[in-house]
């Protein structure tokens, strides 16, 4: 695992932009996962600002993202698929066909994460996943939970995760309970995996890469993962 440290929000998100970039040169049609929230906010505009520029070609990537909300519409502002266009999709070449995020309005959740586990199988899997970390050491929206979970399946959120969350939201009642995401094991698939955190995730980053690994602090898991890089920033 290597770990760098950044002085601030801005330098992590040229250091993660710069890593995503690297595997769109290295592998134009490559698999990227992503992430929302505001951690990765930074390196999708500097991604895009890089495209816009001309020196990074999104045309044959394919992106899966970790997560998305359950009962959302896609042109709802809050939600992930809404997100996603706006921040990053929006902005690069990447043809809107090659985007993928988990159906949250499926009638049936359980055939919907069927179909997007196969789905990130049948692109050949995920080249570089993106990550956040939630206070709770969630990730995706894996919460601390008795077991790892193994595929995509829908959470129930928790109460940390729904108030966290609440302030992307007028009224915290808004903030929907349920998402579907990546189970541990389907984000561990990942041949990379890029961690990105702020300065106020540094106790449980802390727990997380040097703790006991266990499904309550669902992040620690990435210490058995063979390629793992952390950004971590200070201030
Ligand atoms: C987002 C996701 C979450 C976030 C995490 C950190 O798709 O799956 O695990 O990465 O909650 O969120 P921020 O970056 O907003 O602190």
């Amino acid at each position: 695992m290597r770990i760098i440290q950044t002085k601030n929000y801005e330098e992590m998100s040229v250091l993660a932009a710069g890593l995503l970039g690297a595997q769109v040169l290295l592998k134009p049609g490559c698999v990227l996962g992503l992430a929302t929230g505001s951690s990765p906010v930074g390196a999708y505009d500097r991604l895009a600002a890089e495209c816009g520029e001309g020196r990074l070609d999104f045309s044959q990537v394919r992106t899966v993202n970790l997560d998305e909300y359950c009962g959302l519409q896609p042109d709802d502002p809050q939600s992930y698929r809404y997100f996603m266009d706006k921040h990053l999709f929006s902005r690069v070449n990447i043809p809107q066909g090659n985007t993928h995020l988990p159906n949250g309005l499926a009638e049936d959740i359980q055939a919907e994460s069927q179909r997007y586990e196969d789905l990130i199988d049948s692109l050949g899997g995920v080249d570089m996943q993106l990550l956040g970390i939630g206070h709770n050491g969630h990730i995706g929206f894996n919460e601390p939970a008795p077991d790892f979970p193994r595929r995509v399946h829908r959470v129930q959120l928790t109460e940390s995760t729904i108030q966290a969350n609440s302030r992307l939201f007028q009224r915290i009642e808004d903030v929907p309970t349920q998402a579907v995401t990546m189970g541990i094991g389907t984000i561990m698939k990942a041949r990379k995996i890029l961690l990105i955190a702020g300065a106020d995730k540094a106790g449980i980053l802390e727990t997380a890469l040097s703790g006991p690994i266990t499904p309550q602090v669902p992040a620690s898991v990435l210490q058995l993962h063979p390629d793992v890089t952390v950004i971590a920033c200070k201030g």
